[in-house]
């Protein structure tokens, strides 16, 4: 059926919000993901109908019925951004269209329906402007899930005819909790986050069920997050459970691994492969195995690493376990080409430098 490109929002203001003083509380220390806003938005799909029901409403709990379909076959989509305070007491966010497509093509490989970018767009702008006071001053920030997932009560295998799209919003500060000035990752022996084929290069709650072994396995090593292998040949470096990842040479070049359809396409690494090639970085899109990462590591060749991705910003790994050892990064803190291209990153996203491309979404 024909879809429809904008949809009136019902507006049901919370009406008991969370008090101002209970609200500065818990934005003193909000952690990663445990504080909500008031409000959440909801649009409703049905193959008859196509998306309606558009609502801004209080958060709150969803009724399901035990049989709905994504209880059982997990077809779920979501996205992750964030909406930054601005100096003149604004909010904007970062690239938001990026994610609007990405989630497309998410529920195109999850086999749901596509909403229109327009929709996308005016229920994460809706859900910040309605929520503003829970935007953290200083290096927080308010980060947005989007989400979908099916909803037909129905135990048959099939794409589901019902869906249920939903916004919520979370106050928060740094994503990893610790004060090291680099991060640590364990190298997946066994497990592999995605197999050429298969859903990695989409935002499926599915790929992250499959991590959080890996990940536990990480933890359990000492370690910060795990870094996947690729499925084939378990060689090449893919990415970590939750970000994606680069590296530096002594020659000042840089890498990254390509987008194969087994690694999830980050709006960050996108966004710092256009930011390292207008400093006149040469940066390559370029398989790299682990033993070439370990003896890069060992010779001085490779000089940094880091992490990117909405939730960790950039994050400068300092060292790399694995069953056969550990090996270090550097000097196993941060490095000067990792500092320069975050700064960079961020001065734009916080509305303090120069947006040359345009990736600022202004909300009010
Ligand atoms: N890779 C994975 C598996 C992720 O979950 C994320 C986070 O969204 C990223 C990479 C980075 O993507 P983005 O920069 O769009 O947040
Ligand atoms: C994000 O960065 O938005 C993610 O989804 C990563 C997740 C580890 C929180």
């Amino acid at each position: 059926m024909a879809q429809t490109q904008s949809l009136q929002f019902a507006e049901l203001p919370h009406p008991a919000p969370v008090t101002a003083e209970q609200r500065a509380a818990l934005l003193r220390n909000p952690g990663f993901g445990r504080v909500f806003t008031d409000h959440m938005v909801t649009v409703r799909y049905h193959e008859s109908q196509g998306w309606h029901d558009a609502k801004i409403e209080p958060r709150g709990p969803i009724p399901m019925d035990p049989a709905a379909a994504v209880l059982h076959y997990a077809q779920e989509i979501f996205e992750g951004l964030k909406a930054y305070r601005t100096a003149n007491g604004g909010a904007t966010l970062f690239r938001p269209e990026e994610n609007a497509r990405r989630f497309q093509q998410s529920a195109e490989r999850l086999a749901m329906p596509v909403l229109p970018e327009p929709v996308f767009l005016e229920a994460v702008d809706k859900l910040v402007s309605i929520d503003r006071d829970w935007i953290p001053d200083g290096d927080g920030s308010l980060y947005i899930r989007p989400f979908m997932f099916a909803n037909e009560t129905f135990l048959g295998v099939k794409p589901s005819s019902e869906y249920l799209f939903i916004v919520i919003a979370s106050s928060v500060g740094a994503y990893f909790k610790t004060d090291a000035p680099a991060v640590s990752v364990w190298v997946s022996p066994d497990y592999t986050r995605a197999a050429p084929g298969g859903t990695g290069a989409a935002k499926c709650g599915g790929n992250y069920a499959a991590s959080l072994v890996a990940q536990a396995e990480a933890t359990k090593h000492g370690c910060d997050q795990v870094v996947f292998l690729d499925a084939v040949e378990r060689r090449w470096i893919e990415e970590l459970g939750g970000m994606n990842i680069f590296f530096v040479f002594d020659d000042g070049s840089m890498s990254t691994p390509p987008l194969g359809g087994t690694i999830l396409p980050g709006i960050t690494r996108a966004s710092l492969l256009t930011l390292a090639r207008d400093k006149g970085v040469s940066v390559r899109e370029e398989r790299y195995s682990i033993q070439q990462w370990k003896a890069d590591a060992a010779s001085g060749r490779l000089r940094e690493a880091f992490a990117c991705g909405t939730a960790a910003v950039v994050t400068p790994i300092g060292t790399v376990r694995s069953q056969d050892g550990e090996f270090r990064i550097g000097n196993g803190g941060s490095g000067a080409k990792t500092e320069e291209l975050k700064a960079a990153l961020v001065g734009i996203q916080r509305g303090q430098a120069a947006d040359p491309h345009g990736w600022i979404h202004k909300v009010f």
